[in-house]
């Protein structure tokens, strides 16, 4: 039988994990590694005489300022939107990956006129490997059927285009570093080239530092602005709406606003 000493130690190890970041158990059965690794010991004994499989190397480590470098050549060379999943896919620059499940990419129609880019898949995001389909994404999706749009539509009139800076998520939800949207900031702008949308929405102050190179949301929110060769409108991010609902007003004049433009584009 357990001592109640060991289910304290035991409730105190989950807690620390919790406060380190760790939000789901991998696997039903705990394991234990401290008996794994002593039996990996007595194997290694045991098979020692035994002749050293050749293992593939692997290749150093490229330095941090090299990422950059690769993920502008490889976005460059992507020549259509599957390409440049396959490139972001193959990524290895950006640390997220290896917490991640999935690659999130994108959702939508390709021709739409308005491109969507929100800041890094959440936890419902990371397990279905598509961005915005948590709560703020639903709402979301409200917001936009409102001005009578949506990522189902296949008119691309009335369509809408999904994506994030990054392609995976960060542990525990923390907002990406310099360094990690440094490095994604190639494949975000090949990707806004390939879909060539009339207008971008950036939902947050994560879009807005990585395309307009600035934040301060709440004032730039509802101003039209320009870059990559775009009209841009920058919004609250729908998880701030979902925690500050009298924000939605002054989203609802930033559709109206976006409706507007596509019309004066038209
Ligand atoms: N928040 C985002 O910015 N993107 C998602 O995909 C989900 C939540």
């Amino acid at each position: 039988m357990e001592s109640a000493q060991d289910w304290h130690s035991a409730k105190a190890l989950l807690e620390w994990q919790i406060e380190l970041g760790a939000v789901d158990a991998i696997g039903d059965v705990p394991v234990d590694r401290y008996t794994l690794e002593q039996n990996l010991a007595k194997h290694t004994k045991a098979s020692s005489t035994e002749p050293t499989p050749v293992r593939p190397t692997t290749p150093p480590a490229v330095p941090q300022h090299d990422h950059v470098a690769f993920a502008k050549q490889a976005a460059a060379a992507a020549a259509d939107l599957e390409a440049l999943r396959a490139a972001i896919d193959a990524f290895e620059g950006c640390e997220l990956k290896r917490g991640a499940r999935n690659t999130v990419f994108a959702d939508g129609n390709p021709a739409a006129r308005v491109m969507v880019i929100g800041e890094a898949p959440g936890r419902d995001e990371d397990i279905a490997g598509k961005p915005f389909i948590g709560r703020a994404g639903q709402l979301l999706d409200k917001m936009f059927a409102a001005i009578g749009m949506g990522r189902d539509t296949p008119l691309s009139k009335d369509a809408i285009y999904i994506t994030n800076v990054m392609a995976w998520r960060p542990p525990s939800n923390r907002d990406p570093s310099a360094d990690e949207i440094a490095m994604m900031t190639p494949f975000l702008e090949r990707h806004v080239q390939l879909v060539a949308p009339d207008l971008l929405v950036l939902m947050g102050n994560t879009p807005c530092q990585t395309v307009l190179g600035r934040k301060g949301i709440m004032k730039m929110r509802g101003n039209w602005d320009e870059a990559w060769g775009k009209p841009i409108m920058p919004m609250t991010h729908p998880a701030y709406l979902l925690r500050n609902p009298a924000a939605k007003r002054e989203a609802w004049a930033d559709l109206l606003a976006i409706q507007a433009k596509l019309r004066d584009l038209a």
